[in-house]
């Protein structure tokens, strides 16, 4: 791992995949998800939807990818859909990515998120993560941990929005950040946003859209928002979730002439919110929270 502030002022020509994995790997937000989005982990899935563009001859022009991380499955998602031919523009969502090197006594930084949680602490260079592993309690870190995190975490927390002790940094790949092609919007999934109504050919939703994330009331909610950016019949959506390794459960769904979806491929069963998105109300408003 290395620390924040050395990671992100390398040259994006120089960050390998590998380092990339690495650093964002090692990060735990606030809601216990990591940045990480392990390299080639969509894949098997990317290359279905490809299948199923081109059995239908379908041109996407403008594509969605919604809870992106880090960004790494966005960039491949558009790689595999640039090398099939299809110029598409990319945008690419998440709550937040943004972080923020917050400057610390005796040299020390820390890398913050937006509300408060430290993310990563760099001790005069040396990197540290807030988080233990099991082995961590054996071997003491744990306590180590415990000790520096109560002299830091509060210091950074008051710190953070002063501006001479404190810099915004982005927390995406600079491999994604460099392709061009892409763009990134921070966006809550869970509240309408008017920009994207009806604007979108193709949209992916991996592993956001489920019960661990949201209420009931928020799982409807992106729903309705998800189905309201997709540009009108012909459309298509692919909502899919991981379970561990390359167990994708997910469905491919294609926008019919009266604005409904339809299954047209199903992985690993389907979706486990399918159903939600075959009774959600066809509107083109989406919803607001
Ligand atoms: C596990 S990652 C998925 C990354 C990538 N799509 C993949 O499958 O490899 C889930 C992402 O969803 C984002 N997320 C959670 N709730 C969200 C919300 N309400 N709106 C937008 N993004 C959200 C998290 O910040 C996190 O980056």
């Amino acid at each position: 791992m290395q620390t924040a502030s050395r990671f992100l002022s390398t040259d994006p020509a120089r960050v390998s995949a590998r380092s990339e994995a690495a650093f964002f790997g090692a990060l735990k937000t606030a809601n216990n998800t990591f940045k990480s989005t392990a390299t080639g982990r969509l894949a098997t899935i990317d290359q279905a939807i490809i299948r199923r563009l081109d059995a239908a001859g379908a041109q996407p022009r403008r594509v969605l990818d919604l809870g992106i991380s880090s960004g790494v499955t966005t960039l491949e998602l558009a790689q595999a859909l640039w090398r099939s031919g299809r110029p598409v523009a990319v945008t690419g969502t998440d709550r937040s990515m943004t972080g923020y090197l917050v400057d610390l006594p005796w040299g020390c930084r820390a890398l913050v998120e937006p509300g408060g949680h430290i993310l990563q602490y760099d001790l005069r260079g040396v990197p540290l993560r807030p988080w233990n592993r099991r082995l961590d309690f054996v071997t003491g870190m744990a306590l180590v941990r415990r000790l520096i995190d109560r002299q830091l975490a509060p210091r950074a927390r008051a710190r953070l929005g002063v501006r001479r002790a404190c810099s915004p940094v982005p927390l995406v790949s600079p491999r994604l950040a460099r392709a061009g092609g892409v763009e990134l919007v921070e966006d809550d999934i869970a509240v309408a946003n008017r920009r994207f109504a009806a604007r979108f050919e193709l949209i992916r939703a991996a592993n956001i859209l489920n019960r661990h994330y949201f209420s009931e009331a928020g799982l409807a909610a992106a729903v309705c928002n998800v189905r309201s950016y997709l540009a009108g019949a012909g459309s298509w959506l692919a909502v899919v979730r991981t379970h561990g390794g390359g167990d994708h459960r997910g469905t491919l769904f294609r926008m019919n002439d009266a604005g409904g979806l339809d299954p047209v491929e199903r992985w690993g069963g389907g979706s486990e919110i399918e159903a939600e998105f075959l009774s959600a109300p066809v509107s083109d408003r989406g919803a607001t929270r």
